[in-house]
C-alpha cells in the first residue's frame, strides 16, 4: 500500500452515471452530502460516462451534452472543486485497466445476482443485456478500488452494489495480497433524507417525468409545484388535510423545516387551503433555488473554466490511479 493513502481522513468517492440533468431529488439525496465531504474529506467525484453507455450506448451525443450538464450542477449545488476531484471516468484508463484485471476472478453468478441486473432488464427491455451492463458493478468497484475509497455517499439503491464490491475486494486481497490490504473495502454512506417524492407523489425521477430540475427557471418551478398531487380527501379549501401523505408537506420538510409545523397545523385544521399552500411553497422552493440557480448561470456562461476543472481533475485522479494499478499489477505478478 503506498504511503499517501494512509490518511487520517477517510477517502470519500462517489459519482454519478452521465445522464441529464439533475433534480431536487439528487440534491437532498447525495449532493448536500457531496458538498459536506468537501470541507471534512479527501473526494474523488467522477462523471461515470462510460456507465452511461451501458444503457445509453445508442445516444452517445445526449451522454457527450450530459456531462456538462451534470457538472454544472454539481457546482450550483456547492460542491466544491477546490477541495475534492472532479474528474471524467473515459479519462482514467486505469479504471478500464482494473476492471479487466478483477474481471478474471470474479465468477459471473456474483454478477447475476445484483439485483439491479434483472430489474434494469426488465424495465428497459433486452437490448441492454449486454457484456458491459452485466459487468456495471464491477465497473464501479473498478471506480472506487482505484482510488482505495473507503467512504461512498450513494442513494439507497447502490447498496447492493457496494456489497458486491466488497466481496470481490476480499477475493482479490485473499488470492494476490500475501497478508495485505491491497485493495480498501469500501463502504456505503447513506445520507439522511428519505424519498424525495415528484410532483405526482411517486419517487422523483427522470423516467417518471415528475422531476423538479436543478436548471429549472423560476417560473417553470412554480407551474411544477402548482401542478402538484396532495391530499386526495381534501377537496374544498377547508377540508381538513392529512400532511403525512401529501408530497408538498414532504418537499417542505426538506426546503423549510423550520416552517413545517405550522403547515401542518393549518393543513389539518383545514385553515390552509392545497392552493395556498402550494403557492407558499412555490415561493419557498424558488428562494432556497435562487443561490443554487445564480451559481450555476455564472458556470455555464464560462464553459472552458467548467472543463478547465474537469481536465485538471482527471489529471490528478490519473496519477492516484496510476499507483494503484501497479500495486495490483505488482501482486498479480505481472509486473
Ligand atoms: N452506479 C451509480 C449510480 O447509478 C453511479 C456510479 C458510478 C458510482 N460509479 C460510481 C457511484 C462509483 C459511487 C461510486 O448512481
Amino acid at each position: 500500500m503506498s504511503v499517501d493513502s494512509i490518511t487520517a481522513r477517510p477517502r470519500v468517492m462517489s459519482g454519478m452515471r452521465a445522464s441529464g440533468q439533475l433534480h431536487i431529488g439528487h440534491y437532498f439525496g447525495v449532493l448536500q452530502a457531496w458538498a459536506r465531504y468537501c470541507e471534512t474529506g479527501d473526494a474523488y467525484f467522477e462523471i461515470a460516462d462510460l456507465h452511461a453507455y451501458t444503457t445509453g450506448f445508442t445516444d452517445p451525443a445526449a451522454i457527450r451534452r450530459a456531462r456538462d450538464e451534470m457538472v454544472l450542477d454539481w457546482l450550483a449545488a456547492g460542491v466544491d472543486p477546490a477541495s475534492s476531484t472532479f474528474y471524467l471516468q473515459s479519462g482514467v484508463p486505469e479504471i478500464s485497466e482494473l476492471q479487466v484485471l478483477l474481471g478474471m476472478i470474479v465468477p459471473i453468478s456474483w454478477l447475476e445476482r445484483v439485483p439491479t441486473f434483472k430489474s434494469q432488464i426488465e424495465a428497459l427491455g433486452q437490448e441492454i443485456a449486454t457484456y458491459g451492463f452485466l459487468g456495471y458493478p464491477l465497473l464501479q468497484l473498478s471506480d472506487i478500488a482505484i482510488f482505495r475509497g473507503e467512504h461512498v455517499p450513494v442513494g439507497r439503491d447502490q447498496v447492493a452494489h457496494l456489497e458486491f464490491g466488497r466481496e470481490v475486494v476480499r477475493r482479490f486481497n485473499y488470492l494476490y495480497g500475501n497478508g495485505e490490504q491491497i485493495l480498501v473495502e469500501p463502504q456505503a454512506v447513506l445520507t439522511e433524507a428519505p424519498e424525495v417524492p415528484g410532483i405526482d407523489g411517486r419517487k422523483m425521477s427522470k423516467s417518471y417525468d415528475n422531476a423538479i430540475y436543478l436548471s429549472d427557471d423560476e417560473a417553470t418551478t412554480t407551474a411544477k409545484v402548482r401542478s402538484m398531487i396532495t391530499d386526495p380527501q381534501k377537496i374544498r379549501r377547508h377540508d381538513p388535510g392529512r400532511p403525512e401523505i401529501c408530497p408538498v408537506f414532504a418537499l417542505w420538510k426538506l426546503v423549510k423545516p423550520l416552517h413545517v409545523p405550522e403547515v401542518d397545523r393549518h393543513c389539518r385544521s383545514g385553515a390552509l387551503g392545497c392552493v395556498q399552500d402550494k403557492g407558499d411553497f412555490a415561493e419557498a422552493l424558488n428562494a432556497f433555488l435562487a443561490p443554487i440557480r445564480a451559481r450555476r448561470a455564472e458556470y455555464a456562461a464560462d464553459m472552458p473554466q467548467v472543463r478547465r476543472i474537469v481536465d485538471e481533475g482527471t489529471a490528478r485522479a490519473r496519477e492516484v490511479a496510476a499507483e494503484t494499478l501497479n500495486d495490483v499489477k505488482r501482486a498479480m505478478n505481472l509486473i
